[in-house]
Parts: C-alpha cells; structure tokens; sequence
C-alpha cells in the first residue's frame, strides 16, 4: 500500500517543475502557490477567486454551517436547540464569549445591555436631517457610523474594557436606532426604551407604543421576535461578516466596522431579500399567478426571492424553523394574509420544479422572515433593520475573533490586471472617443421623484 501525506503535489507543465504544499483541514494555503514561477522575475502563482466563493478568508470557531446537510450550529449548540431553550441575549452572549451564560453571567450580560440603550439626544436631531421618506436603513447604516464620535474611545481596539462596552453599546443600542428611525418614517414621536421589558419587548415597545402608560407586549410575539433575532445572529462569513471584518482589519473602531457590516446587509441579496420577498409575493398578486411567474424565473427574466443560498444546498434550517412561527403569529393577530397562501403555494410548486431542484435552490431564512415582520404590522423598509439588529451579536464576535487572531493582517486581496500599460499619453487637442458618460448633462433640469 502507498503511503499517503497531507500534502498536495503541484505539477507546472510550463516549467516541468514539481511543487509540494501542506494539505491542512483539506485547505492549502495561496502564499504556498507564489512559490510558482516561469523565472525568477516572475511574481509568483496567485489564485483567482472573484466572490471568495472556494476561499476560507479565517479560522472561526464562532459558527459552524455544513450547507449539504442543512446544519448550523453556534459554538457548538444546534440553531433548534438555541431557539427552543434560549433567548437572543444569552445566545449573543454564546457567540461572543465562546459559552453559554451561567444565571449570574446572565444576569450581569442583561443588565449592562438594559442599562445603555439609550442613545444621546444628538442622534434624535441626526434623524430630523432626513427626509420623511428616508429608507429607515440608511438612517440605521448613518447613526450607526456616528456613533464612533460619541465613543472615541472605542478606537483602542486592544483595551478589553472598550472592546466590551462597545459590544454592549452596539447591541444595546441597535434596537433604539432602528425603532426611532421606523418613528421617524411615520412622523411619530420617539419611544425610549423601558428597562422592565425584555429585548424583544422593549423593540416591540418603542415601535408600537401610542398613548397608552405601559406598552404590554403579547408573550407569543414577544417569543416569536426572540427567535427571529436568534435565528438572524450570525451567519459565519457572509456579505456582511466579511465586510465588517475587511473594513476592521484596518484597526477602525467597531462602530465604523459594524457600519460598514449594515451597508453590505441594505443589499437585496442579502438582508434585503425578505422585503425584495414581500415585492415579489405581492406582484405574484394571486395563486393562479405562480406557474407564469415561475415561467419567467425560469426565463432568467426575474428571480425566486427567498430561495437559494451561497452555502445551503439543501433546506436552510432557519427557515423551517422561522415556518413555525408563521401560523403561531397569524394566530394572534388573527390575520388571514393571502401572501401566506401565496409563499406556500410557490414554494411546493417550485420545490416540484425541476430547475429549482437540480440547482438545489430551496426556501432560505427571507422567504418566511418578512411574513412574520408583515403580520406583525411592520413596513417592508423596516425588515433588513429588523436583521441588522441581531446580527449585530455576530458582526461583534467576527470582529473580536479577527482582532485576537495572529494571522490576520490588513484585508487586501490581489487583482489579475486586464487594462492597457505604457500609453503615449494624447494632448486633450487631439483626443478623440465615443461619449462615455450616460444621462442629460447636470446643467438640464433632470426629471426625478425627488427633484433635482
Ligand atoms: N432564483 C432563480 N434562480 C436562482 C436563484 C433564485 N433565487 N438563486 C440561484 N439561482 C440559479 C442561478 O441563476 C444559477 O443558475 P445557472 O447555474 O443555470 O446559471 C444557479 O441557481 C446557482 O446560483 P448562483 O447565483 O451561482 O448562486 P450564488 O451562490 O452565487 O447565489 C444567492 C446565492 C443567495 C445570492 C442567490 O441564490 C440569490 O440571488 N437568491 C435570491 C436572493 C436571496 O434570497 N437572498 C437571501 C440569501 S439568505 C440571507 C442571507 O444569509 O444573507
């Protein structure tokens, strides 16, 4: 029998030359490949990969996903077993203390967070600058950001009392940022938070809350937002993930890091997606509608939002948990919604289709998530706000993880340059080119919904 190594041998045809490179957790490293050369000058092998879609950018012990088998895991625990025994706080504190809680952790955990929710007055006139219409999301990505000049502190990223408190500023936080911006799109005044209400309740609080002296939140909602923001709180290295790590390699403090991590959220494919679901949903108008629209997703004309995901090739279990709910909360609110009949009837109709299933596209955490946030009364801006706001555990414990680990530098990856070099450089006399720039030049009055 051959003996077998954890190495990989790389032969370079155009060299003839034999390379060998550690194999290790089925990973080989890209540096080992710049060891790769024609000659001498030569720079060296690289590896091209556009959307990191067969990179692994870290080591991560925060949260494990195996996509083919439809598992997630949070330092260790099933995502079922944290949604039925445990609540958002004491998963946030799992994700970023690498332990679930004891009750005297618990305890502290939830106290420092209750306690620093409120946010400074400024950012109520910060919120006045924007115009009625303001997606709540760029408000969020906006306060977020500024929040690092209420805490200049919190640039030494290496002070474990600064990488704390910034931790529990940004979860405490999150919440009345995104509740007074939803207020702010309704023209109603701003709610500050309650101590006595739990973090979903006080969420559901200072949104819902009118003239009544103590806002009573319903104990099947209040669970039921629980567990969307448990089931929201991380993702491992997503869109959003990376981009708060990207942008804190840099040693920028979290607030800024975590600003840039809600940017890459806003997106539709990624947290935007619940609410491109509900556009979608209510453009399919009624059941009848499916078979011609899944006709045009078929066509490429359009996309099955919702479904399909970078890592989960199979049911995401998020979704088949957020299903559950789904009814739990119509029950409540005692809504019939025809966007239900809707989401069940495209799903079995896809889930039977042939292109869904070879492409292994199924439900991922949107396509029921925004139906949850509908019957709860909430505007469709407001669902990516909703995501931030948990997620916001995951982003923390991401960009402590990166700020612990040697290995991690100053994101900067390489580009395969593709444009033209050593030109003769034309006098603006002698130029001559096709209009490039698109549009009726800026001095034209440009017809907007907004003005110009
Ligand atoms: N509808 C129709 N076709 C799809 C869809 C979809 N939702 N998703 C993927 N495909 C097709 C795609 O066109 C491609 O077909 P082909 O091989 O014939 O060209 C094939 O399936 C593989 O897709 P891909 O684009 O290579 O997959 P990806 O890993 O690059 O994209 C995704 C993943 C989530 C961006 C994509 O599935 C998508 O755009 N889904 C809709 C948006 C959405 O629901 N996003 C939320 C993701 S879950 C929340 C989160 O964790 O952020």
């Amino acid at each position: 029998m051959s003996e077998t190594k954890d190495t990989l041998s790389i032969t370079d045809n155009r060299t003839g030359k034999t390379y060998e490179v550690d194999v290790t957790d089925e990973t080989i490293k890209a540096m080992d490949l710049r060891q790769i050369k024609v000659n001498e000058d030569d720079f060296g092998m690289m590896t091209y990969d556009p959307a990191f879609t067969n990179t692994a950018a870290c080591r991560s012990s925060i949260t494990y996903i195996d996509g083919e088998a439809g598992i997630l895991q949070h330092r260790g625990y099933t995502i079922e077993e944290l949604c039925e025994h445990s609540t958002y706080l004491e998963v946030a504190y799992l994700l970023i203390f690498g332990e679930l809680p004891t009750e005297p952790q618990l305890e502290r955990w939830t106290y420092d967070i209750t306690h620093h929710t409120f946010v400074h007055e400024d950012i109520k006139t910060m919120l006045e600058g924007f115009r009625y219409d303001s997606h709540p999301m760029g408000m969020l990505l906006s306060t977020v950001g500024a929040m690092s000049t209420y805490y200049p502190d919190a640039n030494q990223i290496d002070n474990p009392f600064e990488r704390y408190m910034a931790a529990i500023r940004l979860i405490a936080k999150m919440p009345t940022l995104a509740a007074f911006s939803y207020r702010h799109s309704l023209g109603l005044p701003y709610i500050y938070p309650d101590n006595d209400l739990s973090y979903a309740g006080n969420f559901l609080g200072m949104m819902r809350k009118m003239t009544e002296l103590k806002y009573e939140p319903d104990p099947r909602l209040e669970r039921a937002l629980d567990v969307l923001f448990i089931l929201h709180a991380d993702h491992e290295q997503n869109c959003s993930t990376s981009a708060v790590r990207a942008v804190g390699s840099s040693q920028v403090d979290p607030y800024s890091s975590v600003a840039a991590g809600v940017a890459a959220l806003y997106g539709p494919l990624h947290g935007g997606a619940n609410e491109a679901v509900l556009r979608m949903l209510r453009r399919i108008e009624k059941v009848e509608n499916i078979p011609d629209f899944l006709k045009g997703v078929k066509n490429r004309d359009e996309k099955l939002m919702g479904f399909g995901h970078r890592v989960y090739k199979n049911y995401d279990p998020r979704a088949r948990i957020i299903k559950k709910h789904v009814d739990e909360v119509l029950d409540v609110v005692g809504l019939d919604n025809p966007l239900v009949k809707i989401a069940s009837e495209l799903e079995k109709q896809a889930l039977d289709d042939e292109f869904f299933t070879e492409r292994k596209l199924y439900p991922n955490v949107d396509f029921y998530s925004g139906l949850i946030y509908e019957a709860l009364g909430i505007p469709n801006e407001m669902f990516t706000v909703i995501f931030a706001i948990p997620r916001t555990s995951g982003w923390i414990a991401q960009w402590m993880e990166m700020n612990g680990d040697s290995e991690q530098k100053i994101a900067r990856p390489r580009q395969i340059y593709t444009g033209k070099r050593d030109l003769t450089y034309v006098p603006i006399a002698d130029r001559e080119g096709e209009e490039k720039i698109v549009g009726p030049p800026a001095t034209r009055p440009i017809k907007s919904r907004r003005g110009a």
